[in-house]
């Protein structure tokens, strides 16, 4: 009899989302497919159904059947200006939603997403047997294999992070947190955009070019939606920048922080940068955020040198996500 009633399918803005809406998230994150944690409805209303700002603007829609919550989908419209032509849409459904929901779901978020002239849709899912038939019965391309791995950050070997913490000679480590110096903000850009090496498998994407703009919006958002940027970015003699690590601690719930960008330049890696930025920082952790006794992060799984470095630290692979893109028109008449 479900799957017949009628799906009605309504914007969500972050401000009204009430108790309904938090329980479906905390069933969502209670999935052992998936490493989202419970929250409470500050967390909800504020990190996770942030609207996000100028750089990347975030929409979600809500899915009813039968008066109660069965879905929810996520536009992310990243780099908002007029040549980006990609969107991130994700669907967050429980496996017995089916398609009807999934259908109704992404319609909603692909007219806008057309109409402001984003072409190419990307969206990640956890790696379930439910939405690999959804997105390829939807005509969509597994672009990557993400794999989504957990540190118990109290049980890392204090020993080993010391060691790790020797900065080779050569290199400087400028630390700060929350909004990133002015002074500092040109390397911090160069920082970031070591990230654009990271390997993408057959996903489609291009480099950004994290403009200061850019960068400081992003860093508005995080720190709006209640994160605060750790960063450690690291330099040359010269001035040069030579790599990066960020952790975004959550300050609603320090023991689901999250493991942001680690990269290294081509020209210098392989002497330890890599390992000295993650000992340093785990190091400065555990002596100013002791709450913070968890992170989580996502790499390519093909990402040897990452996922090696993470592995020796003690990060575990939990649940797997995968990456599928399409066109959004191919999208729009396979659910029409
Ligand atoms: C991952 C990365 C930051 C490592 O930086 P690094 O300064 O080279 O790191 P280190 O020198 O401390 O350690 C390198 C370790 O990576 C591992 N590694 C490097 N290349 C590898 C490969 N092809 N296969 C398997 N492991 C590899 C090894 O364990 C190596 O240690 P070793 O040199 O003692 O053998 C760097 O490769 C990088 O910037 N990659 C591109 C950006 C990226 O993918 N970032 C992660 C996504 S967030």
């Amino acid at each position: 009899m479900l799957p017949t009633m009628e799906i009605v399918v309504s914007p969500l803005p972050g401000a009204r989302a009430g108790d309904d809406v938090l329980r479906f998230w905390n069933r969502y994150a209670a999935q052992a497919h998936t490493f989202e944690h419970a929250v409470g409805p500050n967390e909800l209303r504020i990190r996770v159904l942030h609207p996000g700002g100028d750089s990347q603007r975030h929409d979600w829609w809500l899915a009813h059947r039968a008066g109660e919550v069965v879905g929810l989908a996520r536009m992310e419209r990243m780099y908002v200006d007029e040549h980006h032509r990609d969107v991130e849409i994700d669907l967050l459904l429980d496996p017995e939603a089916g398609t009807g929901v999934a259908g109704a779901l992404l319609k909603r978020a692909l007219v806008p997403a057309l109409a402001g002239g984003r072409t190419r849709v990307m969206t990640w899912n956890p790696d379930v047997p439910f939405q690999r038939s959804l997105w390829s019965a939807l005509g969509a391309r597994r672009a990557q294999t993400i794999d989504h791995a957990r540190l118990d950050v109290t049980r890392a070997d204090p020993e080993l992070m010391e060691r790790w913490d020797r900065v080779p000679e050569g290199y400087r480590i400028h630390s700060w947190r929350g909004r990133c110096p002015d002074g500092l903000i040109a390397l911090f850009c160069a920082g970031r955009r070591l990230i654009n090496d990271a390997p993408l498998d057959d996903l489609e994407y291009p480099d950004l070019s994290y403009s200061a703009d850019f960068v400081r919006s992003v860093e508005a958002m995080t720190i709006a939606s209640g994160g605060e940027p750790w960063v450690l970015l690291a330099a040359t003699s010269e001035g040069d920048v030579a790599g990066m690590t960020e952790v975004i601690v959550n300050t609603f719930s320090p023991e689901h922080s999250e493991q942001s960008d680690t990269a290294v330049a081509l020209a210098h890696r392989r002497r330890g940068l890599g390992r000295a930025l993650k000992g340093r920082m785990w190091r400065e952790l555990r002596r100013n955020a002791p709450a913070v006794t968890g992170l989580t992060t996502m790499n390519a799984l093909s990402n040897d040198p990452m996922r090696a470095i993470n592995n020796e630290m003690g990060f575990v692979s939990g649940p797997r996500y995968a990456i599928w893109q399409a066109p959004a028109e191919r999208l729009l008449v396979a659910i029409s």
